[in-house]
């Protein structure tokens, strides 16, 4: 089915101007000042978007949808994820897979891919979870990475879990380096949290409020200073995900200098809450317990200038569904027993345009930048990431004029709260195409599971 965009600014990284666009089998086939709907053939559908802003598809490259973690799973599957990442923008997602110690990793692999294929409405990629080192490992990753997912994951964090020690790290890196693949990776020194967890615990400190003071700005710093060492001696490209602090900006920037190829991530609760959400009467802080954890306000500007500046190339979200009442609260006696995670893969577009667009922190080109096409080119996502003739027709008509207010009440996440319960928002996806496949009309989503494909990377 074609679809013709009529009289939409177009806003890409780079380019700002008002077009028509038309689409068919999947891609974009023309853009032009002018297109006759009447020149089009029958059955052509034809979206108004006079006034609007026409992006391309906004891309999350850090969200978990199936995810066995801290005894518990996520709560979201690929249906519920994707509807709600299509109603926000995002028509992509790249997804970490995160095997546990023990498990095989093609399994892994293969697990992860049916929970989203046949299910998700968008399409999706995966970054390749490294949660142990032996000598199976390199063939049975450069397998992985031949199905295409061009892309490893590490976690320095979650010691005894998903953590890799410095054998396995460095095993890694090489291996990626081999492939000429980039390595994402999780920057927190895991012994530093084992130990001040343990010291907080037993001073009675229990509640969520303790959980930034177990993982302070030194131990991510630290982290990333760790990452940079290795992939400087191994000459491998590497992506540091959910970064909250200026010390860990300034640890990768330091490995940048020294030769790295390094890009920096930030999230969006990072740039929008602080730690005093984690502070709130009673359990509420739960709800804001991630890792690396919230910091102090202070942390938020210094992100949004490095967001400015480049320095940070992408704002994912690290979506990890946890239901309240009866997840988060697995952590009632300990804060180290709460699931970490902030649902938020359907707020990243408009909390990104209105703190940072409206606010004037970034400009739209940034914008579109940093929510997409960064994501696209440094995860080899060929055909997405910008609006142009051959590229997939993943498009968003953005209604700028748009107020509303989030709420769990009226979310499509599968979460039992929102961190952003009542917030404001100004503008917002009003018209969302995946491959040319109308999947929002009118902010409401009227896609299908199983539209979504795995997306070739090249
Ligand atoms: O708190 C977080 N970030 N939860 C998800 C797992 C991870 O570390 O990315
Ligand atoms: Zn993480
Ligand atoms: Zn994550």
């Amino acid at each position: 089915m074609a679809l013709l965009i009529k009289s939409g600014r177009i806003i890409t990284a780079t380019d700002d101007y008002t077009a028509d666009i038309y689409c068919a089998d999947h891609a974009i086939t023309r853009i032009e000042r002018h297109i006759d709907p009447a020149a089009c053939g029958p059955g052509v559908e034809v979206v108004d978007a006079a006034g609007k802003y026409v992006f391309p598809g906004f891309i999350d490259p850090h969200v978990h949808v199936y995810l066995p973690f801290m005894g518990t799973f996520a709560k979201d599957t690929w249906e519920s994820a994707s509807r709600a990442a299509l109603v926000g923008g995002t028509t992509t997602l790249i997804e970490m897979i995160c095997p546990g110690r023990g498990d095989d990793p093609v399994d892994a692999f293969e697990l992860w891919l049916s929970k989203a294929q046949g299910r998700s409405a968008c399409d999706f990629s995966f970054h390749m979870g490294v949660t142990r080192w032996d000598d199976s490992m390199p063939g049975k990753l450069r397998s992985i990475v031949e199905r295409g997912i061009r892309s490893f994951k590490v976690f320095l964090a979650y010691k005894g879990a998903l953590g890799v020690d410095d054998r396995e790290l460095y095993h890694t890196l090489k291996l990626a380096a081999d492939l000429g693949i980039v390595v994402t990776a999780h920057c927190e020194n895991e012994t530093l949290v084992d130990e001040r967890q343990r010291e907080l615990l037993a001073a009675g400190k229990t509640g969520p409020e303790w959980h930034e003071p177990s993982r302070p700005p030194a131990v991510e710093a630290e982290g990333v200073h760790h990452l940079m060492t290795f992939a400087r001696l191994t000459g491998t490209e590497v992506y540091v995900v959910h970064t909250s602090c200026s010390e860990a900006v300034e640890e990768a920037l330091r490995g940048i200098a020294a030769g790295v190829r390094a890009h920096v991530e930030v999230v969006l609760p990072h740039l929008v809450l602080d730690k005093s959400r984690a502070e709130g009467p009673g359990f509420e802080g739960a709800k804001f317990v991630m890792s690396p954890p919230l910091r102090e306000a202070s942390q938020c500007e210094s992100l949004w200038k490095s967001l400015r500046s480049g320095i940070i190339s992408t704002v994912a979200t690290d979506h990890a569904p946890f239901d309240f009442e009866t997840q988060k609260f697995l952590g009632r006696d300990a804060f180290t027993r709460i699931p970490n995670g902030i649902p938020s893969v359907e707020h990243r577009v408009d909390l990104l345009y209105t703190h940072g667009v409206c606010e004037g922190r970034i400009d739209l080109h940034t914008f579109v930048a940093a929510a997409s096409t960064n994501a696209a080119k440094i995860f080899g996502l060929r055909n997405k990431g910008t609006v142009a003739v051959g590229s997939d027709a993943d498009l968003v008509v953005f209604d700028p004029s748009y107020r509303g207010t989030i709420s769990a009440r009226s979310h499509h996440m599968a979460t039992d709260y929102s961190a952003f319960e009542g917030w404001p928002v100004k503008g917002r996806a009003d018209t969302v195409c995946v491959r040319g496949g109308v999947m929002v009309r009118g902010g409401t989503f009227v896609g299908k599971a199983g539209h979504g494909r795995l997306v070739p990377r090249g």
